[in-house]
Order: structure tokens, then sequence, then C-alpha cells
């Protein structure tokens, strides 16, 4: 993570962030007809890749970050995230898959990143997602000017740990802005009041990583692939977001999703 002399945004950084993030955004329910039975992961990867590219006149943030050789993240079962986009990976009925998709428009980032079950899933392969995406809104939920990062962690935990489910540690939302990924770190597990202040205009993401098993991950001989140490399913969902004085604005929603609890 890099240094930055202010993670507070201005406005004109804002509206950037906006055009970025729906972007991103708008690439994950372009995906949705392609996901499906027999697509492999690398034409996911050259779909959006051309999407970003062509359509969008946008850059694929992953390509090339730090070595990583596509445009998108795909992690499937039991990879937590980073997954690598192959010809080799055909996604099968009953298969999860986390799509991770962030993109450069004018200097700035937008990343976010969701969940689908592919074909008919079972009834774990649900409650998992499901859960993954109630732990990203709850975290959103307490974000707001005054507020303590440890709030964001421990929303998190009170919504996964009943469920028997693991919070990854090794992975975090971060800062995200006209870099990829600064200051502050977002755990996404902590106690409440303890950490950094949030303040108006300081830009991140919120990513919870859940495991149906032991949250430890172990990343692959790739140099990339995280999966889970006892290689059971792992979800994740992400979105960007600003802190408001009463809230957060979300640079990431898609039109299906209801965020009216955001902000009441
Ligand atoms: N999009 C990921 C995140 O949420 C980062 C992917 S880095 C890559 O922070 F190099 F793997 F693409
Ligand atoms: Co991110
Ligand atoms: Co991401």
């Amino acid at each position: 993570m890099m240094k930055k002399t202010s993670l507070i945004q201005s406005p004109g950084a804002l509206d950037k962030m906006r055009v970025a993030g729906k972007l991103a955004s708008d690439v994950l329910v372009m995906l949705d007809e392609h996901v499906k039975v027999g697509v492999t992961t690398e034409t996911l990867n050259q779909i959006a890749h051309d999407y970003i590219v062509n359509v969008q006149q946008a850059i694929p943030a992953p390509l090339n970050y730090n070595g990583f050789p596509k445009s998108i993240c795909t992690s499937v079962n039991h990879v937590v995230c980073h997954g690598i986009p192959t010809d080799s990976k055909i996604l099968k009925d009953g298969d999860i898959i986390n799509i991770d998709v962030t993109v450069i428009k004018d200097g700035y980032y937008g990343d976010t990143s969701k969940m689908w079950i592919v074909g008919n899933g079972s009834i774990m392969a649900q409650r998992i997602c499901d859960v993954a995406q109630k732990a990203l809104y709850a975290g959103m939920s307490v974000v707001k000017d005054g507020a303590y990062l440890g709030d964001i962690g421990a929303a998190i935990q009170e919504v996964v740990e009943p469920e028997r489910f693991s919070i990854v540690r090794e992975f975090c939302g971060h800062g995200i802005s006209n870099e990829f990924h600064h200051e502050p770190q977002i755990l996404h597990y902590g106690k409440k009041g303890t950490g950094m202040q949030l303040k108006t205009g300081m830009t991140f993401t919120i990513e919870p990583m859940i495991n149906q098993g032991v949250w430890q991950t172990k990343v692959l001989a790739d140099e990339w692939t995280a999966v889970t140490k006892d290689r059971k399913l792992s979800a994740q969902w992400e979105h960007t977001m600003v802190v408001t004085d009463n809230g957060c604005e979300v640079f990431t929603t898609r039109p299906e999703e209801d965020l009216s609890f955001l902000n009441s």
C-alpha cells in the first residue's frame, strides 16, 4: 500500500470515481449472461477485457498489475481471491464464482465484485454467497463520518460468525482513488470504536472474503491464486464507496441492488 498525503478526495476526484465505479459495475452486469455452465474463465476474461477497452474506453486495472497476467480475477469455489482466468477452467453446474472487476477511467479506479452460482447450487453454496453479501452490506451500513474502522470489521463479524463461517484475515479492503490500493487497510474483523476514524471524502472498498471452513488461506505456485487451506468454499462481494456526513455513497451499485438501507 502506498502512502498518500491526503485521504480526502476533492469533488473533482469524486466525480471521476463515480464514473469509474459505474463502469466497473456495468462490466459485472454485462457479464451476467455469459456466466453459465461450459464457459471458461478465459472466455469471461476476454469478454470483459474487450468491453472495458473497446466499449468503455477504459483500462482493466489488474492487467500487468504487479505482474497479474489477466484483466479480471475469476475465483471459483475454494479460490478465495486473485484467481487467474484460464482456458482449462470450465464452469460446471453447482460451481460458485467471484468475478472481480477494476477499471481505470480518467486516472481514477472503480473496484467491485460479486458472486454467481452456476446452474443449480447446493444449499451451502447459496448460503455462503448470501452471507458474504450480507457481510458486505453490514460493513457498509456503519460507514459514516466519525465512525471507526473497527466498526466495519465488527459489523461484518456480527453477521458472519453466527452463521459459523470464518472471515479471511490475509486480505482486506483498501483505500482507492487515483491508485489501486492505498491507505487505509479495511480489515473485515475488528472491535467497535478502535482504529482510524473515517472522514467525509475518504474513498475505499469493503470486500469481505467468507470461508465455509477455516479462515486460513494459501497462495498457489502461480503466486496469485489464493485458496482456502482446507479447500472448502469461499465467497466475496466488493463495493467502492465514499464516506459522507450521514453514511456513504456507493460508486459501484448495480441496478438490481437495493441499497436504501444506507443513509437511513
Ligand atoms: N480487485 C482486487 C481487489 O479487490 C485486486 C486484484 S489485484 C490483481 O483489491 F492483480 F489480482 F488483479
Ligand atoms: Co479491492
Ligand atoms: Co476487487
